[in-house]
């Protein structure tokens, strides 16, 4: 089959996968997770590189029919597991406009409509920020290039010259802080950016999993006295783990203090600056030198799109900005090529899915989704706080929750034992999925409600699927004891 399809061919395999996911997305509020964990076995793909093609529409439906027959569904309602969701379904017509027309954003003159959307997504999203003053900010793949990039700024913004001398043009050893709960996209970073992963303090969390004020104040001083040179600070605004949101004034001061960079990784929790109702948990972030945010995430966009923005626009052209032959630098007004202000030269536009799904449904309608979903999760909460078998491991705070099994007594190992044993019951048979954790050195069951089809059918039965298994664990234990 030649690549120049026919418009007949084009339609009827468009159609032919329109369809497909049409059907798909149709049964996503009951659709398993996964198949049973007996039928979760999958062979390696051996098979040649075709020397000749098969009939494409063949092609498609047995594809199409491995890959939902037999798959891992994170977008069903039951998936209640790290922080993919269901993407909203305009920003999978984005995705499709995307790869036919094909854009390349490096710079404006080749992408001027598309470069100009994606500013303008970009001005949405500092607007709900609050920034004041001049702002920069680029798109990324995702939460790791975009702390990949606030790290760098922080960086460069501390020893000017690095950028182009390393570490022979600094004075004195960095150091960076953030909590034990903050992600561990921070370890790679800073060993790639050529600090080493010794550079990252991490520091001690309190009980509601927020970075210890005192101890990184603490932290700081000690290094400081010891000939390291602090530069920034990574607060999280929800934790991976557990949801948990740093108390960002106090590290604003903090930074503020010491002439740190504050840098908040809002990856997960960022999100929230769409909602009036609970902005305030985010109040101060505002006072960041930079915030990371992925919109696939929380803002049920499909993989990839992440966003780093930053009150120091000039610094992303001090780490970014290069010289290339075949692009003249006449148009020197106006914003910037992204190339000069990213690390990617081949650029993606990974925010039209995002500019579509404000266009169609507005910033209400993420309101109303993260409002939901937080109240799911704090009724959610409160369940397990009035429940025998369970306690909760952190205080819920954003739609995560971490809870276990509630043995008065008995020693950690049992525990995380009995977490692990509830866990693969309650997943065994594929419908939902949810994992295991450690927070503040205690064994959880955590689970994020993110997708916008789980409503409370889906917790009602999660919470009466729990019980059960924990009940008959119970009687079991009772009797082995017995
Ligand atoms: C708080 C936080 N930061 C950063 C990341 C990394 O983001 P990404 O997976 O988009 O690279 C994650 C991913 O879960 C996260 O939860």
């Amino acid at each position: 089959m030649k690549f120049d399809l026919d418009s007949a061919q084009r339609r009827q395999l468009g159609y032919q996968l329109v369809d497909c996911i049409d059907e798909y997305f149709a049964g996503l509020s009951d659709r398993p997770v996964q198949p049973a964990l007996e039928e979760r076995t999958f062979d390696e793909k051996d098979g040649e590189l075709p020397e000749c093609g098969t009939d494409a529409s063949r092609v498609l439906r047995d594809l199409c029919t491995e890959l939902i027959d037999r798959g891992f569904h994170i977008p069903s309602a039951n998936y209640l597991g790290l922080m993919n969701p269901t993407p909203v379904y305009v920003a999978i017509l984005a995705e499709m406009l995307v790869a036919a027309l094909n854009p390349q954003l490096a710079s404006r003159a080749r992408s001027p409509i598309p470069s100009s959307l994606e500013r303008q997504t970009i001005r949405w999203i500092s607007n709900r920020v609050g920034c004041t003053g001049e702002s920069g900010a680029t798109f990324t793949t995702g939460g790791n290039e975009a702390n990949f990039t606030a790290l760098a700024l922080a960086l460069s913004r501390h020893f000017p010259t690095w950028i182009k001398a390393a570490s022979a043009s600094m004075p004195s050893r960095p150091a960076l802080y953030a909590s034990s709960e903050a992600h561990h996209s921070l370890e790679k970073c800073v060993g790639l950016l050529g600090l080493g992963r010794e550079s990252l303090r991490r520091i001690p969390v309190t009980e509601r999993i927020e970075t210890d004020p005192e101890e990184l104040e603490r932290s700081i001083r000690h290094d400081r006295d010891a000939g390291l040179r602090p530069f920034c600070v990574v607060a999280t605004a929800g934790t991976t783990n557990s949801g948990a949101i740093d108390n960002l004034g106090a590290i604003a001061g903090i930074c503020k203090r010491h002439n740190l960079w504050f840098h908040v990784d809002g990856a997960y929790g960022a999100a929230v600056l769409f909602s009036n109702q609970h902005r305030s948990l985010l109040n101060n972030i505002e006072l960041a030198d930079s915030i990371t945010l992925d919109p696939h995430k929380w803002l049920a966009m499909p993989l990839a799109a992440g966003v780093v923005l930053t009150s120091h626009p000039e610094e992303l052209l001090r780490i970014f900005d290069v010289e290339t032959p075949y692009l003249s630098r006449a148009n020197t007004h106006g914003p910037m090529d992204n190339f000069r202000i990213g690390a990617q030269w081949s650029r993606r536009m990974n925010s039209l899915k995002l500019w579509l799904a404000f266009k169609v449904h507005g910033r209400q309608a993420y309101e109303q989704l993260i409002n939901r979903q937080i109240k799911l999760a704090g009724d959610f909460a409160e369940w397990v706080r009035n429940s025998e078998e369970f306690e909760l491991a952190a205080p819920q705070v954003l739609p995560t929750i971490n809870l276990r099994t509630k043995l008065p007594g008995a020693p950690e190992e049992v525990v995380r034992q009995a977490n692990e044993l509830l866990l693969r019951e309650v997943t065994r048979d594929g419908k939902r999925w949810m994992s295991s954790t450690v927070v503040r050195g205690i064994s959880a069951i955590r689970l994020t409600i993110i997708s916008y089809l789980t409503g409370e059918r889906h917790i009602e039965e999660l919470q009466a699927a729990l019980t059960r298994v924990a009940r008959q664990q119970n009687a079991k234990a009772a009797v082995s004891s017995f």
